[in-house]
């Protein structure tokens, strides 16, 4: 299913007030997508006047306005693409005071993680009846296998571990849909200009050791040909400096999908 096939169906974007949120809304909308976008940021509504265009305020963490949205988004018309983006960074020193940690976990983990999981879980029946559609997941370059020593400091334990745990349910909500038409992805970039990026440092300025940080207008582009390509299961890279798509398709992991000739039986 291309876009094309799914001009007419609904979007729904999470976190879609500013940064990624706010172009990918952008452009499902200029690609004949109705769009829910919605965020915590009461500035979510100047996206109305975009034609086909429909914006609430909710809090992705919380089960009632997640179960709102989708309940909007269904009246719309039929659900096809959700885009999990909504995402909450801070540093978390791993030697803070227990109830800091404990509240930075909330603070992330209810948005980054529990959000993705209550806005796909809510969808997915919409999804099934609807012959299938397209989860993404907004993760981040470092989950995928390579050192990296980019911009996140050292101090955001929890932000990279909430990442990081994106890709158990990438992979396994690609496998368990995979019937039913559902394609799942992550995307993962590194440094995109947004005002999270532009939070990392004091005076909101990009550093020029930085190099050309990437627009947000080349991820929604690079999302589109995740779309059309009809992959699904992957974490998809975009790095500062690099041509922005979605490459070739990796081969499968011969030891993990037991299709290797040294591989154990069964596992798991
Ligand atoms: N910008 C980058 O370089 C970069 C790199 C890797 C991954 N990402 C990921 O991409 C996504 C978008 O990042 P961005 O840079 O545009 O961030 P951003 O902070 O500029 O925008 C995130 C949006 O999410 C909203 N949001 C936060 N918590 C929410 C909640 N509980 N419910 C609803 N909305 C909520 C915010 O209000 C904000 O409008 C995030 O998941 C982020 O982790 C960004």
């Amino acid at each position: 299913m291309n876009i094309q096939d799914l001009a007419g169906r609904v979007a729904i974007v999470s976190g879609a007030a500013q940064g990624l949120g706010r172009t990918i809304a952008q452009r499902l909308s200029d690609d004949g997508l109705k769009v829910l976008a919605f965020d915590v940021q009461p500035g979510v509504s100047s996206l109305d006047p975009l034609a086909n265009m429909t914006t609430m305020v909710a809090d992705v963490s919380r089960l009632e306005d997640v179960e709102a949205v989708v309940k909007t988004a269904a009246q719309l018309g039929r659900i096809g693409i959700v885009v999990n983006n909504a995402g909450r960074w801070k540093p978390t020193p791993v030697d803070s005071p227990w109830q800091q940690a404990l509240d930075d976990w909330h603070y992330i983990m209810d948005t980054n993680l529990k959000g993705v999981m209550m806005m796909s879980r809510a969808t997915v029946p919409h999804l099934q009846r609807n012959g299938g559609g397209h989860i993404i997941n907004m993760s981040t370059y470092y989950v995928l296998p390579a050192r990296s020593d980019g911009t996140n400091p050292p101090d955001t334990d929890l932000y990279g571990a909430s990442k990081w745990a994106l890709n158990g349910f990438t992979d396994a909500w690609a496998k368990y849909l995979a019937g039913d038409n559902i394609k799942v992805n992550a995307l993962c970039m590194g440094a995109v200009d947004t005002p999270m990026l532009r939070g990392l440092f004091a005076d909101g300025e990009l550093p020029e050791s930085l190099g050309q940080v990437m627009q947000t207008t080349q991820i929604a582009q690079q999302m589109i040909e995740l779309i059309n390509s009809g992959r699904s299961g992957e974490n998809i890279g975009a790095w500062v400096g690099e041509p922005v798509t979605i490459g070739e398709q990796p081969p499968l992991h011969a030891r993990i999908t037991g299709t290797g000739a040294n591989s154990p039986p069964g596992g798991n």
